[in-house]
């Protein structure tokens, strides 16, 4: 395990490698795991997925009643605030909205806002969502082509249903040709499982705060293996950060080739 301390310097390191990637990518002095967390999702060489998941001990993010509030602790928080700020676009699920009507900005540290990207297949956000009428960052609605209209002057990208949903990899490709190429999938559980389920995630960043819930949504749910030599074995290393520890799963390490009978699957049902 790194304990991972962030400095003034270093996040101010960071912004700059996010901005040009010719800035140095050495990491400063004494700044060497905070630099190995955070350099992978600012250094821009190439296209990068980053799903997020803040949770308890026992792998929940809600209480049964759907109290999701500061189940991170701050330094959870600022993380997830500092990949926000790290990347060029936040993707979450409709669901997310509805259930939690988030801003989905840059709080907790000095940083830029990304795009807001808001996956709403069947054309269900609330009109009246905090993100549509906060005159932050442009928000950007991704609904199949046969949903209901969308809330006036929102910006929509329309794209076609393939099997039950809209599949994981339209929406990267429709993202990329915005130049949007650094994504955070945040949530919720259904959203990133299928982005995961796809083979589309680079990293996966598990933030777990020291508390247990006891019963409550999950925060990944994928789809089933019988046998655990199928199961996902990423290379992983473990970050204390202050509050929170973040388990950085690497996916490139462990890519599985995700058959186009697989892919329909994945589309027909949620696993989570
Ligand atoms: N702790 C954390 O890190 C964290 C982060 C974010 C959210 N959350 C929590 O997660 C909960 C919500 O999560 P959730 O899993 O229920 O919902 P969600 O993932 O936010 O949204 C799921 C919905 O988004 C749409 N969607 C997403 N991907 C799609 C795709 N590829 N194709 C078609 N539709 C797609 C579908 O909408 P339709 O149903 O309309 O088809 C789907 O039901 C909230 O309670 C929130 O507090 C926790």
């Amino acid at each position: 395990m790194y304990a991972a301390r962030m400095t003034e310097e270093i996040w101010q390191r960071l912004l700059a490698l996010r901005r040009d990637p010719s800035a140095t990518s050495q990491s400063p002095d004494n700044a060497e795991a905070a630099w190995r967390l955070y350099a992978p999702i600012a250094l821009r060489d190439r296209p990068l997925v980053l799903a997020q998941v803040g949770q308890s001990l026992d792998g929940r993010v809600a209480t049964p009643t759907g109290d999701a509030q500061d189940v991170s602790g701050c330094d959870g928080i600022a993380h997830l605030h500092r990949c926000r700020a790290l990347v060029d676009a936040v993707v979450v699920g409709v669901g997310t909205v509805v259930a939690d009507d988030p801003s989905l900005s840059v709080r907790a540290v000095p940083g830029p806002n990304p795009v807001r990207v808001v996956i709403d297949c069947n054309g269900r956000i609330p009109p009246n969502a905090k993100m549509l009428r906060d005159g932050g960052a442009p928000v950007l609605i991704v609904q199949a082509d046969d949903a209901p209209e969308p809330p006036p002057e929102s910006e929509v990208v329309r794209l076609p249903r393939r099997g039950g949903g809209l599949h994981p990899r339209d929406i990267l490709d429709e993202l990329a040709a915005r130049g949007l190429t650094g994504i955070l999938v945040e949530g919720g559980a259904k959203t990133i499982a299928r982005f995961i389920d796809a083979d589309l995630v680079d990293r996966l960043h598990v933030s777990i705060a020291p508390i247990i819930i006891g019963s409550g949504p999950m925060g990944t749910t994928l789809a089933p293996v019988d046998r655990l030599s199928e199961a996902r074995r990423p290379k992983v290393n473990v970050y204390d950060i202050g509050t929170d520890f973040v388990f950085d799963c690497d996916f490139r390490s462990v890519r599985r080739r995700v058959s186009s009978a697989e892919s329909e699957n994945i589309l027909m049902s949620d696993t989570a």
